[in-house]
């Protein structure tokens, strides 16, 4: 299985902006073709985006998307608007759709069987607050949102990426422990295999939550961490490239 190392750069940097770090990010990671790259701007930096990865083994994702093809949705942005922009992955169920626009695991799961069917590969997110690992739920946690996002396209399983983003770890500089971590990760890996009927070789099970450049080569030595999706650290190219290449080399 390839390792993916995404970026999510959140509500951060303009098209302009975009530019500049794509232009000095794509040369440095040009040979570093044994991991797969992702990088997922704001979507008014989409089109300037996809003209740079045109040539470039780095892919493009969206940080959300709707589930229909067109409507009246106000303010909202639909999978064919993001093939326009040869966009791979989108990422889905994020603790910032969850806890602050209050998306639902109902919402969710729709978007990630629209995802699924345009050929988007989707990359769902899930994790549990603070209280819910002090209290130890931990695991159900994450075992419903699993479940809930994949209802109905657990065949499909093969195309789907999963992201173990603690909400306690995001943006706070509290990183999960490796053995914090991997815990989670050999629990999704199983709840896969059974999802999956055991056919599934394909889906990386991605670590997020205050991901850097000195934390990351003890987390991908676990074996069920299969990449990270990075918010912070990878808004500077020198640290985005720095996480790729610890990565790496493990
Ligand atoms: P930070 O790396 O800033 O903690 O963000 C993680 C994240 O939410 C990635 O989706």
């Amino acid at each position: 299985m390839r390792y993916l190392v995404a970026a999510n750069w959140k509500m951060n940097k303009t098209a302009a902006d975009t530019v500049d770090y794509l232009e000095k990010f794509l040369p440095a990671v040009e040979d570093l073709t044994t991991v797969d790259i992702m990088i997922a701007p704001p979507f008014t930096a989409l089109s300037s985006a996809s003209l740079l990865l045109e040539k470039s083994h780095v892919s493009l994702g969206a940080q959300n998307m709707y589930f229909a093809e067109s409507g009246a949705f106000t303010g909202e942005i639909s999978p064919v608007m993001l093939l326009e922009f040869d966009t791979e992955y989108v990422i889905l169920g994020h603790s910032e759709r969850r806890h602050i626009f209050g998306e639902k695991d109902s919402l969710i799961n729709q978007k990630m069987v629209s995802a699924v069917e345009h050929g988007i590969r989707p990359i769902l997110c899930v994790g549990e607050t603070l209280e819910e690992r002090e209290l130890g739920k931990t695991l159900n946690v994450v075992e419903h949102q699993i479940r809930a996002g994949l209802a109905g396209i657990e065949e499909d399983m093969v195309y789907i990426d999963i992201a173990y983003e603690p909400v306690w770890a995001i943006g706070t500089g509290k990183t999960a422990t490796p053995e914090q971590a991997e815990e989670v990760h050999r629990f999704i890996r199983s709840l896969i295999n059974e999802l999956s009927k055991g056919k599934d070789e394909k889906t990386r099970i991605l670590y997020g939550g205050s991901v850097n450049e000195n934390n990351a080569r003890n987390l991908i030595k676990e074996d069920h961490i299969d990449g990270f999706l990075v918010g912070t650290a990878s808004l500077d190219p020198n640290k985005f490239y720095k996480i790729i290449t610890e990565v790496l080399e493990v």
